[in-house]
């Protein structure tokens, strides 16, 4: 498939437009061509042969299911999404209410994605969610002190950078604690379990193992963000990360 994605900067609307050429298949999910939009008669695949499409979410309004952020991307320390709501599933004892909490579609979606493990055998346990501003430089702060600039900033985001931050992401773990935040989660069941079925319930690993100069931060196996199911299937089965299926820096 050859898919060309045009970021259109439109003053105030952040616009994006798929462009798709003619006989190519498109990334699912994307509705008909707006109106008045040009189509080729030709029945040739060409560069003037383009459908320009809307792109069912904005790339950069901060509400957006599929708001792009990263270190590149950053968001105000003052965003705080409207519809977060506690996460009806176990989580950190230690963390707060906050913390344990996601946009409402992002936690209905984690909801299923922990009933399906446990149905399957695996106990998952939320780690953290939402993370507002403040939280996120205490921890960054912590690192810092700790590691030191250069080898935090591998790990953990700056204020107003991280994917925390928009509410649509969950740091997941065993319920038993293995492997907590650690690569190794990636050989846990319960992280195997998650890496083959995250997407079915519309969630990617955000900063995949191979992505590391790609995405600017080492593997997270446990760092989980919502898209929406067909979206996450594709990037899934492409094997993509979100900025690189959108053509878009991050790292
Ligand atoms: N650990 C990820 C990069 C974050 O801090 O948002
Ligand atoms: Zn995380």
């Amino acid at each position: 498939m050859i898919t060309i994605v045009v970021l259109l900067s439109v003053v105030g609307l952040g616009t994006a437009y798929v462009v798709t050429q003619d006989n190519k298949t498109e990334p699912p999910n994307l509705p008909n061509p707006a109106e008045g939009v040009a189509e080729s008669e030709s029945e040739s695949a060409s560069i003037t042969d383009v459908e320009l499409q809307p792109l069912e979410h904005s790339l950069d309004e901060f509400d957006s299911l599929w708001l792009v952020v990263n270190k590149q991307r950053p968001i105000p320390l003052d965003y705080i999404p409207d519809d977060l709501r506690q996460v009806n599933v176990l989580g950190r004892q230690d963390k707060s209410a906050s913390e344990l909490s996601m946009r409402d579609d992002a936690a209905t979606a984690l909801e299923g994605l922990f009933a399906a493990a446990a149905q399957q055998g695996h106990e998952l346990l939320l780690g953290s969610g939402y993370r507002d501003a403040e939280l996120q430089n205490f921890y960054y702060t912590n690192y810092v002190n700790a590691y030191g600039q250069a080898e935090a900033d591998k790990f953990s985001a700056k204020p107003g950078t991280s994917e925390h931050q928009i509410g649509l992401v969950a740091d997941v773990s065993p319920a038993s604690l293995n492997c907590y935040l650690e690569t190794c989660f990636a050989t846990t069941a319960e992280g195997k379990w998650l890496a083959a079925n995250a997407h079915l319930h519309g969630f990617v690993v955000s900063y995949p193992e191979g992505k590391e100069a790609i995405t600017g931060y080492q593997f997270e196996p446990w760092h989980i963000r919502f898209l929406g199911i067909d979206l996450a299937t594709e990037l899934y089965e492409n094997g993509q990360t979100l900025e690189e299926y959108f053509d878009l820096v991050s790292g």
